[in-house]
């Protein structure tokens, strides 16, 4: 199979090519509801973008200028379009008012609102615990913001203060304690934004000195691995299985779910590499044997800017349970809810822990999975930050519920398919947001097994 472009590259893609000097070019963008609510904010900003083929837009930047709008600003269920955006809008001279639906209107925004007013922003939640909607502008002069450390491990609130940074006038800095994804930092480098990264251990500086103008740039995306990851543990837990997914993006800040597959699997299937680091030079071949984790820019002529990307093959083996928690947890976030029914799947004990992140993505999740798994017989205990499964025993079709959040109804579609008797999701109009093809690309996996 091949996946629809990554969701994350995809909303920055867009939003830094806005703000870029010169026209972009995107290929494989995401087509899911989340970036296309960052597409229209970016129009009703006064950008403007000509889609020539599905996944393929041109966006002609306007070198940091928005036209304000009179009008509120939807991002919809996207929680990365607001806080990114908000950054973006910031150092504008007029105000904006970003709004959200139900979800997006009760998630924090704190994280975002107290650093960005240490940079002088004027911005503000409208209802009480900092909850959107936001009211974000009317400063063109931000502040640099001065030695920085990110208090909650959150690539999307990393991101929001880089992209900030581009507007205010001075160095800014921002360690960040735990690893998280990084596409923000690689775009900049094709965006040719300039910067520094200290590295050691999980722990990254970053410097940048503004104010910068990023330059347009062409961009091809790589196949979501978040969303191949419903595919890649469905295979993974049936032995026998063997699946393919080409060209997906394998960005280590991305893939410690694969470790955890393999801890899961002891080593009785295999996940292959076969790595592409960037577009243009011939394949590589990782053969089954050699590290399938090995750095894909080990290599002296891989682009060390862009997101790396290969195909994977898994294939199906019984698993066993494990503990998943610390400084792993960030890399595998979105992945979380899809790993808790491997749990259930898995002979054994499978405890999540320092996970409380869960609890403000676009539902609860761990309610939402304990909810889940015990409705198909699991049996599950719940934590502040995290959930314990005993797994082994055959599931239960059950009514399940997705609580309007993609992951989760994506998550107990996989657990239905190995449960006994059929089972029932509500409310999966959500799954568009991030993977609008994923119920045809199931059908079609499940056509090819016996
Ligand atoms: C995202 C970062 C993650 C992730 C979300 C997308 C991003 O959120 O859960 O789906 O694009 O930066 P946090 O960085 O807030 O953990």
């Amino acid at each position: 199979m091949t996946l629809p472009g990554d969701k994350s590259i995809s909303h920055r893609a867009l939003m830094l090519a806005a703000i870029s000097e010169g026209t972009s070019l995107i290929e494989n963008l995401s087509e899911g509801d989340d970036v296309q609510a960052t597409r229209r904010a970016l129009e009703q900003l006064g950008i403007k973008m000509e889609s020539l083929e599905p996944g393929k837009i041109k966006v002609y930047g306007q070198s940091k200028k928005f036209s304000s709008s009179s009008a509120d600003i939807n991002c919809e269920n996207s929680g990365t379009t607001m806080r990114l955006l908000a950054a973006l809008l910031a150092g504008q001279p007029f105000f904006s008012r970003l709004i959200g639906d139900t979800s997006l209107s009760q998630r924090p925004m704190e994280r975002i609102i107290t650093p960005l007013r240490q940079m002088r922003a004027t911005i503000k939640a409208e209802r009480k615990n900092h909850r959107p909607p936001l009211l974000v502008g009317g400063n063109k002069n931000l502040l640099p913001l001065n030695d920085y450390t990110l208090p909650i491990a959150s690539a999307q609130l990393k991101s929001s203060l880089l992209l900030a940074a581009l507007f205010a006038k001075g160095k800014t800095t921002i360690t960040e304690p735990t690893t998280t994804r990084d596409h923000t930092e690689r775009l900049f480098k094709s965006f040719q934004i300039f910067f520094d990264e200290t590295k050691i251990g999980t722990s990254k500086k970053i410097s940048l000195t503004g104010p910068q103008t990023p330059q347009a740039c062409n961009i091809n995306i790589p196949g979501d691995i978040s969303s191949a990851a419903f595919s890649i543990i469905g295979a993974a837990a049936r032995p026998g299985s063997h699946l393919t997914i080409k060209n997906v993006g394998l960005n280590p800040t991305r893939t410690p779910f694969l470790k955890v597959l393999e801890r899961m699997n002891r080593g009785q299937f295999r996940i292959m590499h076969i790595l592409v680091p960037y577009p243009g030079m011939a394949p590589k071949y990782a053969l089954s044997g050699t590290d399938p984790f090995a750095d894909p820019f080990a290599d002296p002529f891989a682009d060390p800017f862009a997101d790396p990307f290969g195909d994977l093959v898994v294939e199906g083996a019984l698993l066993s349970g494990t503990i998943i928690e610390g400084d792993e947890i960030p890399g595998l976030i979105d992945e979380l809810p899809i790993l808790a029914v491997a749990g259930a799947l898995a002979r054994g004990t499978t405890i999540i822990r320092d996970a409380q992140e869960l609890r403000v993505k676009e539902t609860d999740r761990i309610a939402a999975l304990v909810y889940n798994l015990r409705a198909m017989g699991v049996s599950v205990t719940e934590y502040p930050d995290g959930l314990e499964i005993q797994g082994g025993s055959r599931l239960q079709g059950a009514s399940l519920k997705s609580f309007g959040d993609h992951r989760i109804a994506m998550a107990f579609s996989i657990a239905a398919l190995f449960a006994e008797g059929p089972s029932t999701i509500d409310d999966v109009n959500c799954i568009a947001i991030s993977y609008p093809g994923f119920a045809a690309d199931l059908n079609n996996i499940m056509r090819h097994s016996s």
